[in-house]
């Protein structure tokens, strides 16, 4: 295998640390940087396992940061960028939208061109890069109950300030490529979930308010379906697709998995009812439902059947296995939750790198 040097971005977030850690366990022979800036959902304690591998590197920068990053890319010889390094959060956007145009959209575009700038400048140009964008499903829009998946051709209609941003980030990136004749590629999938998630996040806030005894808000009526995929086959198809993906494709990346919330939730707490010993039905009387989210999509949902076609992939775990490690995860690693509510997993970072 030749050798590579590559920048992961968002690195120290939920999937970002899934790729890092299969990346690092998986190519000794490469250089991986991971690139992050520590915003509130970056936790270095996502990677402790791997952090001290000698073909990892962390870096914090942001990514909006020119100069810091294209010295980066001429220091580390960079050949490959895997861009994960984005505000995530949609009901964030919805209070605070400039912090999402600021680096999904300013911050994508930075990378593009300190990218460009320093490929274009060596003898060899773009032969041998890459530039792989990760991005959403949300940036399809919302699909009526009974409409075909979204497919990769489906137009985009992103309706929050999140997914107006993801949608902004992925044109730039095709931009690139089809003006500048970068090879990019961009995928966009559906809902992950698995470990390390932030617990603002449906799944893990779930599970720490049911062991908790806390109530579980249920946005409107619960109806709105979401496709959830595990985080691990997530990084796997991430893998697959940046050694394997065509250049200037599209790859839509889903399990086939829809769940409306109120089942999904009621899944969650039958879960964690039995591995917790409680009685079936316990926790259902935390269900508390509160105002819809703004502009809520009604149903999310993936096709991927040409990323199972052309590239071979499909999910490993079935739902069921997945939700059973998932509910384990979380409650058999109290600490990193707590740690994240203590505010702790920053304190001791910032300290770290407060001279950088
Ligand atoms: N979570 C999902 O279900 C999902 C689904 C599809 C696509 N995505 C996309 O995958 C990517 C990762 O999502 P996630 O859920 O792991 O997000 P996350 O919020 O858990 O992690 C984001 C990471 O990016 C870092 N970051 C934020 N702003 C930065 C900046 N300006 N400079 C450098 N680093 C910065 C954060 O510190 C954090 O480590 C995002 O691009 C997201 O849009 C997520």
């Amino acid at each position: 295998m030749a050798k590579r040097n590559i920048v992961i971005t968002g690195g120290a977030g939920f999937i970002g640390s899934h790729v890092v850690r299969l990346f690092v366990n998986k190519y000794p022979e490469y250089n991986i940087i991971n690139l992050d800036k520590l915003t509130y959902a970056g936790n270095l304690d996502n990677l402790k396992d791997i952090e001290n591998k000698p073909n990892y590197k962390f870096v914090k920068m942001d990514i909006c940061d020119f100069e810091p990053f294209y010295r980066l890319m001429q220091e580390e010889k960079i050949d490959g960028i895997i861009h994960l390094a984005a505000e995530s959060h949609v009901d964030r956007s919805i209070k605070d939208p400039f912090t999402f145009a600021k680096t999904n959209v300013m911050g994508t575009l930075s990378l593009l061109q300190a990218a460009k700038l320093y490929w274009e400048s060596l003898p060899e140009g773009y032969e041998g890069k890459r530039f792989y964008h990760i991005s959403t499903d949300e940036v399809y829009g919302s699909l009526a109950l009974d409409s075909e998946l979204f497919r990769e051709d489906t137009p985009y209609s992103p309706h929050s300030p999140y997914s107006a941003s993801k949608a902004s980030s992925d044109h730039f990136v095709r931009a690139y490529h089809d003006t500048y004749g970068m090879p990019t590629i961009v995928t966009n999938c559906s809902n992950n979930y698995g470990p390390y998630q932030f617990p603002e996040k449906l799944i893990p806030l779930f599970i720490n308010n049911i062991r908790q005894r806390k109530p579980l808000p249920v946005y409107g009526k619960g109806e709105n379906v979401l496709d959830w995929l595990y985080v691990e086959d997530h990084a796997r198809a991430i893998d697959l697709i940046f050694h394997r993906g065509k250049i200037a494709e599209t790859y839509n990346i889903g399990g086939f998995n829809e769940w409306k919330n109120i089942d999904l939730i009621k899944v969650i707490i039958k879960t964690v009812d039995r591995i917790l010993g409680n009685p079936e039905g316990h926790s259902l009387s935390l269900i508390t439902y509160v105002t819809d989210r703004l502009g809520h999509d009604a149903r999310y949902a993936i096709d991927s059947t040409k990323l199972q076609k052309e590239l071979g992939w499909e999910p490993s775990l079935q739902f069921e296995e997945g939700i059973e490690k998932t509910v384990r995860w979380y409650l058999d690693n109290q600490e990193w939750i707590d740690n994240i509510i203590s505010g702790e997993y920053q304190k001791y970072y910032d300290s770290m790198y407060s001279n950088l």
